[in-house]
């Protein structure tokens, strides 16, 4: 229960609390006292308008939607009356009247909610003799399969696309029973939270196209996870059929995901059953692939990494994605062999800074940033970098916030913005030295020039937030940048977040994959090197742990040239990869996430273990 002020209602006989102001459905859903409906979402705005949620209230003259009825103290409610289960069922029998009731083909078929609803609530009979009507379907894109037939017009699509997406994508056309739910002009949804309209849909009018008659619900088991696609770690749950993940689907987490999940979290399990999946060890003989057993091939690694390879000549790369089982055991062999050469910053190239940023470096909380009165974006595109992270924006704006966004280039934000600031890469530091300026002296001049308003906002919101993204952290001057930000932030009080690259950053700071910290954070007296050095001098042994070098890294031409020259190049992946193949002697098969069991610390500190699902 919140500190809101409660008072108290009764439900079928049974005296219960609500939160004043709430609607009778979250009285009851809180009372585990269940009431059926469709259009109601906890997480979408209140449209009341399939009239499932019917319930009898004592003192007015019909029935009553719950979902729109606000609780008065001392209201009596009936859910389960004769009047109440009437309205129900009346309501079932006119959404059953243009419904294809194709169950067995149905890909919602057993987790449908209005095959369960029509099972309690249906009539065997239909009185309905008429022909039913039929919507063409309608291509939405590559994820999600639609069969408008089945749309009852709940609207919670075309509510999420509004609300939580941040783009009008779905609307309705049409009125009664012409009404037909698409994209106005048919085109493929943009949004990188796509997938969401799967799980709010509460028909099979949109299902998952890659999923699509793989299986069904019962066939399959729940195994929970971790999405490894950002440093939010959204919780998701695997659905897997044999020993493949079939699905995924969002697991509810109230402080990171809430009930939602980016696309690339929910369909990149198809990359689990690629073809190119990397399946036994392989080693290069005289140039030509060959596949090894593993006592052949780790005795061969044994002898590489043995007395023949000087601590310095010996370094490791790691995917800032690994978990923090693989960092550990990756900078324990490291170290075991005498070097602190290993880093997971790959696409960093000033490390000037390291020494002053924390053991594990964190990022507000989504409840802050929530609650924020002013967002400053610096070089950051939260809509691609976490898509869960930019809906905790626009709930900010959506709450007054304003966002003040300092870009290199012109990015599709999906909330307004008091200001928008193309700034060249190269002149970023010099523009937030302005802002610095201004703010020391306090002096805004007539706020006639951008750093001037920037400068003015800041000080003058509340809880300022300022959030900088990948632009920033694969700056030249990343360091100086960081370092005026925290000064900004120091004197104005904003918090302050930097997002890192992949979904274990926390996690390799904490389990000393960098160069200058033992796992636990512990500095250590002599440094490796970092990752820019470690591929500008090449070594006699890589260790490339999780990564394409080419796509993965900064520098790819030079890290492709040491590579070459390196005597050794040992890689663990869980593809078969053309550039590893040019470069490596060595490639070893790694489980990918589903595969695996472990933990990841998201952006936040939390420590989350997940099972192994196949
Ligand atoms: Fe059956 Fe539900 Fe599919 Fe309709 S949407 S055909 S009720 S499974
Ligand atoms: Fe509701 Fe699904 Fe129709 Fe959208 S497509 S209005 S979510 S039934
Ligand atoms: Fe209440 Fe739809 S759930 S009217």
């Amino acid at each position: 229960m919140s500190d809101s002020e409660q008072l108290i209602i009764e439900v079928d006989g049974k005296e219960i609390e609500a939160e004043k102001g709430s609607m009778l459905i979250q009285a009851t859903d809180n009372a585990d006292i269940y009431v059926p409906r469709f259009c109601y979402h906890k997480e979408l705005s209140i449209a009341a308008n399939c009239r499932m949620c019917l319930v009898e209230v004592e003192g007015a003259p019909k029935p009553l939607p719950a979902c729109a009825t606000p609780v008065t103290p001392g209201m009596k409610v009936h859910t389960k009356s004769d009047v109440a289960i009437k309205a129900q069922q009346g309501t079932m029998e006119f959404l059953l009247i243009n419904h294809p009731l194709d169950c067995p083909i149905c890909d919602q078929g057993g987790e449908c909610e209005l095959q369960d609803l029509a099972m309690g609530y249906g009539s065997g009979v239909s009185q309905f003799t008429e022909g039913k009507r039929v919507v063409p379907e309608k291509n939405i894109g590559s994820l999600i399969k639609t069969d408008m037939t089945r749309c009852i017009h709940c609207t919670r699509c075309v509510r999420f696309g509004e609300e939580i997406a941040g783009l009008k994508e779905l609307g309705a056309t049409g009125r009664g029973e012409h009404m037909e739910i698409g994209t106005y002009v048919e085109k493929a949804m943009e949004s990188e939270l796509s997938g969401n309209v799967i799980d709010v849909c509460p028909v099979g009018a949109l299902t998952s196209k890659p999923y699509r008659y793989s299986a069904r619900s019962w066939e399959m088991r729940e195994a929970e996870g971790i999405a490894p696609h950002d440093f939010l770690g959204s919780n998701v749950n695997f659905h897997v059929k044999g020993q493949k993940v079939k699905r995924v689907v969002p697991r509810e987490n109230p402080v990171i995901n809430r009930v939602w999940l980016s696309d690339r979290d929910r369909f990149s399990y198809e990359g689990m059953n690629s073809v190119d999946r990397l399946l036994k060890p392989m080693a290069k003989n005289e140039g030509r692939w060959e596949s090894v057993e593993w006592d052949t091939v780790l005795s061969n690694i044994t002898d590489i990494l043995g007395s023949k390879t000087a601590p310095e000549d010996l370094a490791a790369l790691c995917s800032p994605s690994s978990t923090n089982e693989e960092f550990f055991l990756m900078q324990k062999l490291v170290r075991t062999l005498g070097s602190n050469n290993i880093d997971h910053r790959l696409r960093q190239i000033d490390f000037r800074g390291q020494n002053l940023e924390s053991a594990a470096p964190l990022f507000p909380s989504l409840e802050e940033i929530e609650k924020a009165d002013l967002v400053v974006l610096v070089g950051a595109y939260p809509r691609h970098e976490a898509p869960l992270l930019n809906l905790r924006i626009r709930e900010a704006v959506s709450r007054g916030a304003k966002v003040i966004a300092l870009e290199s280039y012109s990015k599709k934000l999906n909330y307004d913005t008091i200001l928008r600031k193309l700034v060249r890469p190269s002149e970023i530091v010099t523009f937030l030295e302005k802002i610095l300026d201004c703010l020391r002296t306090e002096n805004f001049g007539k706020l006639a020039d951008d750093d001037e308003i920037v400068a003015h906002e800041i000080n003058s919101a509340n809880r300022p937030v300022v959030l900088t993204g990948m632009m920033v952290n694969q700056h030249p001057r990343r360091s100086e940048i960081l370092s005026i930000i925290r000064d900004l932030c120091a004197l104005s009080g904003a918090s302050f977040g930097t997002q890192l690259e992949g979904a274990n950053a926390v996690g390799a700071w904490t389990y000393g994959a960098v160069p200058h910290r033992n796992p636990g954070g512990k500095k250590i007296e002599r440094p490796g090197e970092v990752f820019t050095e470690i591929v500008a001098t090449p070594k006699r042994v890589y260790l490339l742990f999780g990564i394409d070098p080419i796509l993965d890294c900064a520098k790819s031409s030079t890290i492709k040239k040491s590579l070459e020259e390196a005597k050794f190049v040992i890689a663990f992946s869980a593809f078969k990869n053309t550039c590893l193949e040019d470069v490596a002697d060595i490639i070893l098969p790694t489980a990918l996430y589903a595969e695996n069991e472990g933990s990841l610390v998201n952006g936040f500190g939390s420590l989350q273990a997940f099972e192994q699902a196949v």
